[in-house]
């Protein structure tokens, strides 16, 4: 997968998570640079690690967001974030305790998931809260 470029097609208008999805793919294109090159296995797990950790607190924002502003779909969302939670605990535990070269794999695998799960649900709730401040300003 070539570096994940921001644009209009995962831009949502809502403030804040238009700010974390920039911090996500630029962590994405860290894990992706990473995959060809002879870094250390350290390296490699520090920085799929950070976006991991990112990811989650990324996640706990949305979901205050979900449930401050009665979003009805807030339960839909948050089983995918849920599916992304223990997919990533087990490729961590791939990379980390396994010692499995798996970096394509996880940057191929985690920024497709992004972007889809930007597209169809992220805009979706997106849609939700700019009916309550159009500026996105939330
Ligand atoms: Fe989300």
């Amino acid at each position: 997968m070539s570096p994940l470029v921001w644009s209009e097609q995962i831009a949502t208008h809502v403030t804040v998570i238009d700010y974390e999805h920039k911090q996500l793919v630029a962590l994405l294109n860290q894990v992706e640079a990473l995959q060809g090159k002879q870094s250390t296995q350290d390296a490699k797990v520090e920085v799929v690690q950070a976006l991991v950790e990112y990811a989650n607190k990324h996640f706990l924002v949305e979901e205050e967001l979900m449930l401050a502003h009665g979003y009805p779909g807030y339960e839909k969302h948050r089983i995918e974030h849920d599916d992304f939670r223990s997919k990533v605990t087990q490729l961590e535990n791939d990379l980390v305790e396994n010692n499995m070269d798996i970096m394509q794999f996880i940057s191929n695998y985690l920024g497709r998931w992004i972007v889809n799960h930007i597209q169809k649900v992220d805009k979706h709730l997106a849609t939700f809260l700019l009916q309550k401040s159009p500026q996105g300003h939330l």
